[in-house]
């Protein structure tokens, strides 16, 4: 099967970056979100990153308004009817992605992918919702997508041979390096990242530091690119909390226990970057 049209659904952080880079290679993309307030937010954040790649030189002004051409906004479901690949990168929640995957396998067609760029839900759990499981699989992007090179592949128990290659050669069509996981919470990025950025949270809980001494011992001790409260700040502290939710009850063992001052972050609509206000100030 060739993709041709490809959709995203959520026009969030990371729905509007792929939507962005799929639009890039040339596929016609239909981005969806729930009213016209989300779809324009995305809209609007991929003509600010295509501006300044070209004023950098990066791209010709043409180049800019074939890209943008490419991409259709929709906020209604059934318009993913003409997609022969769909990305699901709505909120980190259970109950909304199985009804979007409940959803999208009434509309989509027999022989369309679906993929979830979920940050820790199974794939198995995901594909149970839908009666074409063989075509479900994890996609899953890094913040910022434009940026980041990686995508991690994750194959669901039923998961064909035929979904993972199409989903790996996608991937690599993007410009991106594909890396493949099982189906394990969190698979292998953030089963790894997350228990770091909450163990960071429990070091400024105890007292341990402020945010930036935190955030400065990673940065200049271990050479991170940044420091795991600013980076909670920039994936959402309600996606890393629900990250830990899922590994806590996903392996049933206390290390993965959220850090109650990021729950009490979560409580108070402080969520990072995207509200003005997490462990830093935007
Ligand atoms: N933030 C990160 O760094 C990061 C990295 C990798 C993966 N992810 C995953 O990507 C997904 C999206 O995260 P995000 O950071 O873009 O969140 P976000 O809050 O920026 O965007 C989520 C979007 O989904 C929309 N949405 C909610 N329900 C919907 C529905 N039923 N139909 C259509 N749209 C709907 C919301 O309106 C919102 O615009 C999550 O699963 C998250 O775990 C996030």
């Amino acid at each position: 099967m060739e993709v041709k049209t490809f959709g995203v659904i959520g026009a969030g952080q990371m729905g509007n970056g792929i939507a962005q880079v799929a639009a890039m290679s040339g596929l016609q993309v239909i981005m969806n979100d729930i009213n016209d307030e989300f779809v324009q937010r995305g809209m609007k954040n991929i003509t600010n990153l295509l501006t300044k790649s070209v004023e950098k030189g990066k791209m010709s002004a043409d180049e800019k308004a074939a890209v943008l051409g490419r991409i259709k906004t929709s906020v209604s479901l059934q318009d993913m009817a003409a997609a022969d690949y769909v990305v699901e990168a709505a909120t980190e929640n259970e109950p909304i992605k199985f009804k979007i995957f409940q959803d999208l396998d009434k509309i989509c067609r027999p022989e369309a992918i679906l993929a979830s760029n979920t940050s820790s839900i199974p794939i198995g759990r995901i594909a149970a919702q839908t009666k074409r499981p063989t075509q479900v699989i994890g996609m899953h992007f890094m913040n910022p997508v434009p940026v980041m090179k990686l995508v991690e592949v994750i194959r669901g128990l039923p998961t064909s041979d035929e979904t993972f290659k199409l989903t790996w050669d996608l991937a690599v069509k993007f410009g991106k390096t594909p890396a493949e996981s099982s189906d394990f919470p969190g698979f292998i990025a953030n089963r790894i990242l997350l228990p770091m950025i909450n163990e960071a949270i429990y070091a400024l809980y105890h007292g341990v530091g402020t945010r930036e001494a935190i955030d400065t011992v990673m940065k200049l001790g271990m050479n991170h690119p940044m420091g795991p409260l600013a980076l909670a700040d920039l994936i959402g502290l309600d996606t890393c909390l629900a990250i830990m939710e899922t590994l806590y009850k996903g392996f049933s063992d206390s290390k993965y226990r959220p850090c109650p001052l990021l729950r009490k972050y979560v409580e108070a609509g402080w969520l990072g970057k995207k509200t003005g206000r997490g462990f830093y100030e935007y």
